[in-house]
């Protein structure tokens, strides 16, 4: 079954890179993957021919917003997908839920796909109110139209720390989001990689994964796509 692999590079990467990189890729996939490099590097990626994202976008249309980038700037330069609300843009940028809401209505408006992020910490996870905070949370995130868009549930202790939710944690998690969303594409994020990519892709309701640090090694990302 096709599944959609999200390769969030974050603030990595640079032309050398990128070059290296897709020399080693190897390019052929029935998977739909979505590259989201920097902004400065989309349109280097183009030419792969694979999908592409943003990290983020403005919640405005245009104007004097010094430094952002507008969703439809986003699509203009190729790109179909937008990330908004990744837990690092949350917690480094105080960004709320409502904000999140805001980005993801002007990506639909674009014409992009808003990829909506959610998660709890790990303080959260430990009281044992985890469920009910990422419903919470989703809920004040998701747009009114909810057609083209993707959430990705990525609990904030397994970004980036090695540590991966469990497969009877994620399981949990997106058969709650599935009751909310019935047939939107639920993502996993959070330490994906080589090694587990194929026992999360293969678990109910989890119709893709967002990876971070093992995408930016095109052996590793190699193996998660043929996951
Ligand atoms: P990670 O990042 O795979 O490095 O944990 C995931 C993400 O931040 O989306």
């Amino acid at each position: 079954m096709s599944k959609i692999i999200v390769a969030n590079w974050k603030m990595n990467g640079s032309f050398e890179f990128i070059e290296e990189f897709f020399q080693s890729f190897e390019s052929t996939t029935n998977h739909t993957l979505i590259f989201c490099p920097p902004f400065p590097y989309i349109s280097a990626i183009k030419s792969h021919g694979f999908s592409l994202g943003a990290q983020d976008c403005s919640p405005h249309t245009h104007g004097a917003y010094t430094g952002d980038i507008s969703a439809k700037m986003i699509k203009d330069i190729g790109a179909d997908y937008v990330i908004v609300g990744h837990s690092e843009r949350r917690h480094y940028h105080g960004e709320s839920s409502q904000l999140i809401k805001d980005k993801a209505t002007v990506a639909l408006d674009a014409g992009l796909t808003p990829i909506i992020c959610v998660g709890e910490s790990h303080q959260v996870r430990q009281s044992g109110s985890h469920i009910q905070f990422v419903i919470d949370q989703l809920q004040a995130s998701l747009p009114d139209h909810r057609q083209n868009i993707l959430v990705a549930y990525e609990p904030v202790w397994a970004i980036g720390t090695g540590l991966t939710a469990s497969p009877d944690d994620i399981g949990e998690m997106h058969a709650a989001l599935r009751n909310i969303l019935p047939t939107t594409p639920l993502l996993y994020g959070g330490s994906v990689n080589q090694e587990n990519a194929s026992v999360i892709l293969a678990l109910d309701n989890v119709e893709g994964v967002l990876v971070g640090g093992a995408s930016l090694k095109p052996q590793e990302l190699n193996q998660i796509v043929k996951s």
